[in-house]
């Protein structure tokens, strides 16, 4: 695992910005894993005002988000769907029918198992993630992959936690429905991206982060399946990383690559 440690959350939000670009920049049809929550949305202002400013365009780019909420509509203000227009997509010039989340809206089991394998033939059939955009949860979920996932899971179905849905609260307003049910990528899916770029901002990240990059490889800490990925890269603030035993060797590694041409 690559562990950078910057300064503060915005040049955490700089780098991955810079990074989700580049790729766009370089890949004649490049392929988007993104997420939702509150750790990326300065990125997607990043790449909105680089985008908006003629440096970068989004006309090629196909997207694939990590998650959505079961049992409701996707123009619904709480679904991922309406999230990312509203943070992202509406401000670049994207086609919005190159953007896939997970078909939630439905209740039916054996529907919801079929929109789940049609998500992970869609990402088949556009080539696979060339890049997967990807936060922490404090319990150290990744997507909706909550401790005792398994590492080999696909997208399906979960329950979310006690703990996940007590932190989302914050985004919902009193006595609004909060779904507890989501289709996430699963692990194995993630995976399978050629790239993938975890951020931890914040101190309460520092927990989760400690998990996944220093403790064993486990499912009770679901990001801790990135140490089997050949290229995690983890950009980390001071406050996120403040738990990390081997902090000073992570810094020496960033320091010794620079000198690399
Ligand atoms: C979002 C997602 C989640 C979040 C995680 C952190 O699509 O799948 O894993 O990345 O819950 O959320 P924030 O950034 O709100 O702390």
């Amino acid at each position: 695992m690559r562990v950078i440690i910057l300064d503060t959350a915005n040049q955490v939000a700089q780098y991955a910005a810079d990074l989700l670009l580049e790729t766009v920049r370089k890949k004649s049809r490049p392929v988007l894993g993104l997420a939702t929550g509150s750790t990326p949305i300065s990125t997607y202002q990043q790449v909105i005002n680089a985008v908006q400013a003629g440096q970068a365009s989004f006309k090629n780019t196909t997207t694939f988000n990590l998650d959505e909420y079961i049992g409701i509509d996707d123009t619904h203000p709480q679904s991922y769907r309406h999230f990312m227009k509203h943070y992202l997509f509406n401000h670049i010039d994207i086609d919005l029918a190159n953007t896939h989340l997970p078909m939630a809206a439905s209740l039916d089991e054996t529907r919801l198992v079929e929109n789940a394998q049609d998500y992970e033939n869609a990402i088949q059939e556009a080539g696979g993630i060339d890049l997967q955009l990807l936060g922490i949860g404090e319990n150290g979920h990744i997507g909706f992959n909550e401790p005792t996932s398994s590492l080999r899971s696909r997208t399906r179905i979960k329950s979310l936690s006690e703990s996940t849905i007590e932190a989302n609260k914050r985004f919902f307003a009193d006595g609004e429905y909060q779904p507890h049910l989501a289709l996430t990528m699963g692990i194995e899916t993630i995976l399978e991206s050629k790239h993938v770029l975890l951020l931890a901002t914040g101190h309460k990240k520092a927990a989760a982060v400690k998990a996944m990059v220093e403790g064993p490889l486990t499912a009770m800490c679901p990001a801790s399946a990135l140490q089997q990925h050949a290229k995690a890269c983890l950009v980390l603030d001071q406050d996120a990383a403040a738990q990390l035993s081997l902090k000073d060797y992570y810094v020496w590694c960033e320091k010794q690559r620079q000198e690399l041409t």
